[in-house]
């Protein structure tokens, strides 16, 4: 069968790549991505032929952004060069022209393999051969809560008469995370195991990590298990969405960062913990800002005992998902406008984050039996009421809780970024709060900040 090549439209940079990535996958299709309308149309009207293209409906308002009709001129195109080729558009779309299937804008990445078996007329039993490449890569960090290879494992060997797979581990051959840390070391970032045992190995993945995240360790080893789990879990989301297997770590993952929390005694060897830069920052400015949440919450008169538990259990897993779509640490890190224009960002990393918080809101509407309000803190944890991009400037026009998780994550920030070392926490949160009180005039966000201030300093409280 030929090679089957696609054209992907699609402005979200993240949601593009996990597409692209699943097409490959499944098809070992080659895809051809863009962000925006205008390079894919004139690839088209070049003549360049393409077994189906896959398009979102349109881009989503932005004042850096011109408004991009995407499906509708490919549609166009499509029409004009009188080509036969099916169209999918992801998102509510009408034409007058009906030759399209359309994907619902709250898809799963696995509905478009469906819809591409379809519009190809691809056969099961074809659809079965094409699913995945011979070998099928995972990254290396994939496997640190793993000890034991559920099937073979390779590493891929780049020679000049082509890919050359060594198998490294049998089955059933235990490893640890030293043995992985070597192969990072020496460059390799991803293994690989077989299509075959694609099942399996993803089966073995989620019930390893799961069962070693419940083994019982001391505090400092619990967070560097949580932070692989971490990692582990949000990478799996952005790309198979929220999945059962998935559901079942990002579950334990939050649970155990909660649990951590409410079982210290003295929150200070925690915070300290989270000051070592080995884990990564999403993680523990994540974590940093639960911490902080917990110790606070208590001043916010929001209510006694029980409803405090369960704002705290909310507040965890806005932690867990408010950037779950932003995979670079420089991305994180920024939180205004002016953090994005000093970043130089390109037009994709631009888009990328203007909309996570957004996508972030939708992705966990999908979550089962999620606590009610969580989406809208996630889409205005950066202060603007719709969830795109940052306010020009702070206003009290966003929910309190999403007012408490900005204050917070912007003294998560700055103590992150203040690289002392972690005997000198309480330095370093004295010197990170101090450019929080300049900034936020707003009584509601200031009432956060003197709290934050009474935390450090009890006694002058008095
Ligand atoms: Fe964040
Ligand atoms: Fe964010």
């Amino acid at each position: 069968m030929d090679i089957i090549k696609i054209l992907l439209v699609e402005p979200s940079h993240s949601i593009g790549e996990a597409i692209t990535k699943s097409l490959q996958r499944a098809f070992g299709a080659e895809v051809i991505y863009f962000p925006d309308s205008a390079s894919a149309v004139e690839l088209i009207r070049k003549g360049e032929n393409f077994s189906i293209v896959i398009a979102r409906n349109h881009n989503e308002e932005s004042p850096i952004l011109p408004h991009d009709r995407i499906a509708e001129q490919l549609l166009n195109t499509i029409y004009d060069c009188s080509l036969k080729t099916p169209l999918i558009v992801i998102g509510d779309f009408e034409h007058t022209l009906k030759n399209y299937a359309l994907v619902s804008e709250k898809f799963r990445i696995e509905e478009i393999n469906r819809f591409v078996v379809k519009a190809l007329g691809l056969k099961q039993n074809n659809y079965l051969h094409l699913k995945l490449p011979d070998y099928v890569p995972f990254a290396v960090k994939h496997f640190y809560l793993m000890t034991k290879s559920p099937c073979s494992i390779f590493i891929k060997l780049l020679k000049k008469s082509g890919d050359e797979f060594v198998k490294r581990l049998n089955l059933d051959e235990n490893f640890n995370r030293e043995d992985l840390k070597k192969y990072e070391e020496l460059g390799l970032s991803d293994l690989y195991i077989l299509k075959e045992d694609y099942e399996v190995f993803m089966n073995s993945l989620f019930e390893q990590t799961l069962s070693n995240l419940k083994t019982n360790k001391i505090l400092e080893e619990n967070v560097e298990l949580v932070a692989d789990s971490f990692v582990l879990s949000t990478d799996l989301m952005r790309t198979l969405g929220i999945t059962p297997n998935c559901l079942a770590v990002v579950d334990q993952t939050i649970s155990m960062m909660r649990t951590q929390i409410l079982k210290a005694d003295k929150i200070g060897p925690l915070l300290r913990k989270l000051l070592d830069d080995k884990m990564s920052y999403s993680y523990r400015h994540s974590y940093l800002i639960s911490a902080l949440a917990y110790t606070i919450l208590p001043k916010m008169e929001w209510g006694s005992g029980d409803q405090q538990n369960i704002l705290f259990e909310k507040i965890c897993m806005v932690c867990y998902f408010h950037d779950v779509y932003l995979e670079d640490d420089k991305l994180i890190q920024i939180s205004s406008l002016d953090d994005m224009r000093k970043a130089k960002l390109t037009v994709s990393e631009k888009d990328t984050l203007l909309n996570h918080a957004h996508k972030a809101a939708v992705l966990i509407q999908h979550y089962p039996k999620l606590p009610q309000g969580v989406d809208l803190i996630i889409k205005q944890h950066h202060g603007v009421a719709n969830g795109y991009g940052f306010p020009e400037s702070l206003t009290a026009a966003v929910s309190p809780m999403a007012i408490f998780f900005i204050v917070l994550e912007d003294f998560a920030k700055h103590i992150l970024a203040i690289n002392e070392p972690p005997e000198k926490l309480a330095h370093t949160m004295r010197a990170a709060i101090i450019p929080l009180k300049e900034k936020y005039q707003l009584p509601s966000y200031r009432k956060i900040v003197n709290e934050l201030e009474i935390m450090m300093h009890p006694k002058a409280s008095k």
